[in-house]
């Protein structure tokens, strides 16, 4: 586990953008694991920024995002598709035959994940796996007491997630009960796993996650495993620790 110290959330989205056209760099036609919420928003726009200056090409990336709503279709505004077309997709030139997002317009939650794996699987794994983390320690929509060998899944939200997502939609009712999500044993099979985290409200699952006792009660612990591991977080979020 490596983990870099970022000084705000302006230096911790820059030092992330960097792995990650690093990478690009060294492999054009690598993977890469994308993530939405708030956090990798900087970073998506550092690498637009870098992108338009002709610094990073994604012509020949691959990209599959961690998750998405179960039953939200694609041009909904709160869907995943839309999140990261309007955040990165839609400003850079990943082509769009390369772009992968769990499928939540299928109902059949069992075929919707198998293909998804299956994707994964075809284009050969993940190369770089950019991650959040929630303050309960979840990361996709594994939430804590998930078990860690599973593959893309459909789980069921969360009371705190439902309330917390409530803002997004005109009523509660409107907010999705599910989800598609890469599953632990997925994001552990990614080749390199990198984690952004800022602001004091994640200092302490910082602390618990990567200083704690490997537990599927905190998900994010089990990245302490992982061969390749990087956190970049801000002071705040490295505050603990
Ligand atoms: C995003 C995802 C989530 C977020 C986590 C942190 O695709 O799967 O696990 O990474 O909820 O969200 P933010 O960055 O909004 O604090």
């Amino acid at each position: 586990m490596k983990i870099i110290r970022a000084k705000d959330y302006k230096d911790m989205s820059r030092k992330a953008a960097n792995i990650i056209s690093a990478q690009v760099i060294m492999k054009p036609n690598c993977v890469l694991g994308l993530a939405t919420g708030g956090t990798p928003v900087g970073t998506y726009a550092q690498l637009i920024d870098w992108y338009n200056k002709g610094d990073v090409d994604f012509s020949e990336v691959t990209t599959v995002n961690l998750d998405e709503y179960r039953g939200l279709p694609r041009d909904h505004e709160q869907s995943y598709w839309y999140f990261m077309h309007k955040n990165f997709f839609d400003s850079v030139n990943v082509q769009p035959d390369r772009i992968f997002v769990p499928d939540g317009s299928n109902p059949n939650a069992e075929e919707a994940c198998r293909e998804y794996d299956a994707i994964i699987r075809n284009v050969g794994g993940i190369d770089l796996q950019l991650l959040g983390i929630g303050e309960d320690g979840h990361i996709g929509f594994n939430e804590p007491g998930e078990a860690f060998e599973l593959g893309t899944h459909c789980v069921d939200l969360t009371e705190s997630t439902i309330n917390a997502n409530q803002r997004f939609f005109n009523s509660r009712d409107e907010v999705p009960r599910q989800a598609y999500t890469m599953g632990i044993k997925t994001i552990m099979q990614a080749r390199k796993v990198l984690m952004v985290a800022n602001g004091a409200n994640k200092a302490e699952i910082i602390k618990k996650a990567f200083f704690g006792p490997v537990t599927p009660e905190v998900p994010a612990s089990i990245l302490q495993m992982h061969p390749d591991f990087i956190l970049v977080g801000d002071q705040e979020a490295l505050s603990l620790i």
